[in-house]
């Protein structure tokens, strides 16, 4: 396939943030794509170029991308790979090399008279059906450093366990409105957080799963709601003095945090902790991923960064077993795959998630689709940049029953 033509846009992400947006054209098809920005990033990810720098450099290599015959998404992306040159992207920008390469996806999909998920599925290694649908992850307080009050860990998710999407999101609506009901008695008002979850006031970590389970409790949902967390611990933990400091007076060891973990996993149904430590503690993570009571999934995010190495690492070491999966810490989509691919071999659960600050840009949904991924985590059910990966990923569940099963 050759491109006809690339602009760059600049746009701006749900924090008001500049970022980039590509349209791409072949023949007569145009396509367009753009790029999320994290805020809790870690330090194993892709460089991130300024918008407008990117833009600038984007011009002078322009002539060279247009016009050449590229097979397939690895062809394109190793193309640009080259182009930058460097291990961490740095020449041009994991952003700006990642609009370039979603935005190929789309046209050589659109070209193959393809869904997107039927193009990015000829690149995972498992075929056939899926067995289950995904389960979606919901983030409905927010904390850490997407919040301007509240708990240090980031993220307190629900996640319905209903055999039908459209009812899981309809569920977490219900159960939503309930807590900003209780948000409202409680603080006096609603506030909400980068992924469109509530923000409380006070650091107790263990309140938004008390009210949790009253919310889900009162609303009859007992067998149908389960909870998960992303603790991103690497915001809160001090380099300098080895510790974590979960509250402004709470510093605790790798031991303490584990035995914090423990209670929390024994007292309430935690489905999956995602960053329980800092993000080289391999060792903190398989003394949680390897305990035998523990049924909790313990998932890597800042840990692994959507690398093949740091993920192949993980998987000896024994440290998890489900690994988040976000597009912009790698930075192409043919490494994405790559790294899906090996978490499929290993039978790690597969995590696609979007990122803070979002644009309505529903790629990775149909890469959850594609890559049969355990989940989709897309924030709260709310804000329309959250909302179109939702329902993107209903909509292409609902044409596998009408089409296929
Ligand atoms: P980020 O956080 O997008 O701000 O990095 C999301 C996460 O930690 O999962
Ligand atoms: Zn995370």
């Amino acid at each position: 396939m050759k491109i006809d033509n690339i602009f760059l846009k600049i746009i701006y992400d749900s924090r008001g943030q500049e970022t980039l947006k590509a349209i791409m054209r072949s023949g007569n098809i145009e396509v367009s794509s753009s790029v999320p920005h994290g805020k809790s990033v870690g330090e194993k990810e892709v460089f991130v170029m300024n918008p407008y720098t990117a833009v600038r450099k984007f011009e002078k290599i322009k002539e060279r991308i247009l016009n050449v015959e590229f097979a397939d998404i690895n062809d394109f992306d190793g193309f640009l790979l080259e182009l930058d040159g460097t291990k961490n992207k740095s020449a041009f920008g994991g952003n700006l090399i990642l609009v370039l390469s979603q935005a190929f996806c789309y046209l050589a999909a659109k070209k193959e008279k393809l869904e997107l998920w039927q193009y990015l599925e000829k690149y995972i290694s498992i075929k056939g059906k899926r067995k289950d649908l995904p389960l979606f992850l919901f983030n409905l307080i927010n904390g850490g450093q997407h919040a301007v009050s509240g708990p240090r860990i980031q993220e307190y998710m629900i996640v319905p366990q209903i055999k039908d999407l459209k009812v899981c999101l309809e569920t977490a609506q219900i159960f939503f409105a309930g807590l900003k009901e209780y948000f409202k008695k409680e603080f006096g008002k609603n506030v909400f957080g980068d992924e469109g979850g509530l923000i409380m006031l006070g650091e107790d970590y263990t309140k938004p799963l008390e009210i949790f389970e009253e919310i889900r409790d009162q609303l009859n949902l007992k067998d149908k709601i389960r909870f998960s967390l992303d603790v991103a611990a690497d915001s809160f933990y001090n380099r300098e003095k080895e510790k974590y400091e979960i509250k402004e007076d709470k510093s605790v060891s790798q031991k303490e945090l584990l035995e914090i973990y423990t209670k929390l996993i024994t007292r309430f149904d935690i489905l999956s902790i995602e960053d329980p430590f800092e993000e080289n503690d391999f060792e903190g993570f398989k003394a949680l991923a390897t305990n035998r009571k523990i049924k909790t999934i313990i998932i890597g995010d800042d840990l692994t960064a959507t690398n093949y190495e740091v993920l192949e690492k993980a998987i000896k070491l024994k440290a998890i077993n489900g690994v988040i999966i976000k597009p912009t810490q790698i930075g192409t989509i043919s490494e994405t795959l790559k790294t899906i691919n090996l978490a499929i071999k290993n039978k790690i659960k597969i995590i696609i998630s979007h990122r803070s600050a979002e644009t309505e840009d529903n790629f990775i949904a149909d890469l959850a689709w594609a890559s049969r991924a355990w989940a989709l985590k897309s924030g709260a059910p709310q804000p329309e940049e959250r909302m179109v990966k939702y329902n993107r990923l209903i909509q292409i569940s609902n044409y596998e029953k009408n089409h296929l099963l």
